[in-house]
């Protein structure tokens, strides 16, 4: 089974709404993919997302509340088969932390990034909605055997 991880800095607000996106889409898809989620900070460590993207979620169907974030650990660049970025600055942090060696990683969007909501309002909580589920289209259709 190909095993995903979607990464963003606090993992309260970006990467849970993929991981959910995710989780629902792929099994519509017929996908059999393991998804999780990872900050690249621990500031949130232990907390459930951010009231607002469990709340954007919900208004499309996305269940957010059962997750908790967690920071990335070394392990998780050889147990992931894909490590999925929200931005370039997770990127670039992912990189550092990955040290050269296990899956490398790659931006979520091709060649776009998510925006961080978390100083944002409504609007930008809702955008993470509408990328995530464009990435995930794009991501299944890749995984299905088609061009991204
Ligand atoms: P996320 O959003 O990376 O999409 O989870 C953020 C969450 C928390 C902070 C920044 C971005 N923060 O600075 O605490």
């Amino acid at each position: 089974m190909t095993r995903i991880l979607f990464v963003c800095l606090g993992n309260i607000c970006r990467s849970p709404t993929l991981e959910a996106v995710a989780r629902v889409e792929f099994a519509r898809a017929g996908l059999a993919v393991a998804v999780d989620s990872a900050g690249t900070a621990d500031y949130h460590a232990g907390q459930p997302p951010d009231r607002r993207s469990i709340a954007a979620g919900a208004a499309h169907g996305y269940d957010l509340s059962a997750l908790r974030a967690r920071q990335i650990v070394a392990a998780d660049f050889t147990r992931f088969d894909r490590i999925l970025a929200a931005d370039r600055a997770n990127l670039r942090d992912l990189a550092a932390l990955r040290g050269g060696r296990g899956t490398q990683p790659a931006l979520f969007l091709p060649d776009a990034e998510v925006p961080d909501p978390y100083y944002g309002g409504p609007a930008d909580f809702e955008r993470v909605i509408e990328l995530a589920r464009t990435g995930m289209a794009a991501l299944i259709a890749e995984l299905r055997g088609g061009p991204r």
